[in-house]
């Protein structure tokens, strides 16, 4: 039997499991480390003296058992998705806890509303995809932005990134969702994903002081996508991203991120701006902060938080908006997300 305290984590050696492990424990959870290569988990688990590490393997469903025994709940940061979630969510169903992943993978988030939305229901257990930077976070501040309005016309995420180095998850990720849509690109637009091969349009963002108008990729599509309409009855959502962002993820032998604090973060700045439209009318959310791995940490963490205390709206698979008191979820990161609320 577990404590209660005890929260899992697939993928604890990567670079995203590692800021959700220390998230955890600051928190003042146990985390159990979970990981299919046994030599970095007792790597990682000597650094962290008192943790337990439990190698566990996707083709394995008996080891996955094994590893989330005593767990109250277990976070998946191990990508690509497209082959991690749907193991992990049905190991989370068979024993009974929430799961919450980190993807950022359009296809593989689909995957998981379409396959588990009515079993997780039956089960009354919560599964959130993409509690993460992109997704999560977009969702909780569409959803807040919205605030009276039960439907709009649109929502624009616009990501500035003041650059983008990108892990090695990120990078497999990202072609293995290429490699699903068969080289095509995706969009949400006339309530519904849109495959398509047109070419992204390059504009001007007017992100707020100090970043100011930047050049951004439009429809670079994000799992905001996915995420935001959800639960929201929103025909046309799109996602934008800083064109130096986009051109440093693209760019052969991008580096990885380098840690410049304690905390292990790097440099990277973000703003995310986003817009919503109701006939002529415009609500705006803008957060704003450091690392979009890093951040990606406190969000999982405090949405697992929330659901072990019984602080949900909702059971089955559903995202951070639908789940969560969106603006509530918001001020609790006040000490990682800089808010601004504006109409205009
Ligand atoms: N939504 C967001 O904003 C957001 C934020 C952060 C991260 N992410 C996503 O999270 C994932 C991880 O990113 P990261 O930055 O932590 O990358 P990373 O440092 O490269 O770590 C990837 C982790 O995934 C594990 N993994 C990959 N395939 C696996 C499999 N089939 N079975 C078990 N473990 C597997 C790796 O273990 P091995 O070393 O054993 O391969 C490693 O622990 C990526 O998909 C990334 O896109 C999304």
């Amino acid at each position: 039997m577990g404590s209660g305290r005890q929260v899992a984590v697939f993928g604890a050696y990567g670079h995203t499991g590692r800021f959700v492990v220390a998230e955890l424990r600051e928190r003042g959870y146990a985390p159990l480390l979970l990981g299919r290569d046994r030599d970095r988990l007792l790597a990682l688990a000597q650094t962290r003296p008192g943790l337990d590490g439990r190698q566990a393997s996707v083709d394995d469903p008996i080891s996955l058992d094994r590893a989330l025994d005593g767990a109250a709940a277990v976070i998946n940061c191990a990508g690509p998705f497209a082959t991690t979630a749907a193991p992990l969510v049905e190991a989370a169903l068979r024993a009974g806890i929430p799961y919450v992943d980190v993807a950022a993978e359009i296809e593989a988030n689909v995957d998981t509303f379409a396959h588990f939305a009515e079993r997780a229901r039956a089960a009354n257990i919560v599964v959130v995809p993409a509690m993460a930077f992109y997704g999560g976070l977009g969702d909780l501040l569409v959803t807040t932005a919205m605030g009276d309005w039960t439907a709009a016309d649109e929502a624009h995420v616009a990501y500035g990134l003041s650059g983008w180095h990108p892990t090695a998850g990120t990078l497999a990720s990202g072609t293995v969702s290429g490699q699903r849509r068969g080289g095509r690109r995706v969009r949400y637009t006339g309530g519904r994903l849109e495959y398509h091969d047109d070419a992204l349009p390059t504009l001007e963002w007017p992100f707020p002081a100090p970043l100011g108008a930047q050049e951004v990729i439009g429809e670079f599509s994000m799992a905001d996508i996915v995420t935001v309409p959800s639960h929201l009855a929103i025909p046309e959502v799109r996602s934008y991203l800083t064109a130096k962002a986009a051109a440093d993820l693209s760019a052969p032998d991008a580096p990885t991120p380098t840690a410049v604090d304690e905390r292990g973060r790097s440099a990277q700045t973000f703003v995310v701006d986003v817009l919503v439209r109701s006939a002529g009318t415009e609500r705006r959310m803008v957060a704003a902060g450091q690392d979009i791995y890093a951040i990606s940490a406190p969000l999982a963490v405090e949405a697992v938080d929330r659901i072990l205390t019984g602080r949900t709206r909702t059971t089955g698979v559903a995202s951070a908006g639908a789940v969560f008191d969106a603006p509530d979820f918001l001020r609790a990161l006040a000490a990682h997300l800089e808010l601004h609320t504006e109409a205009r």
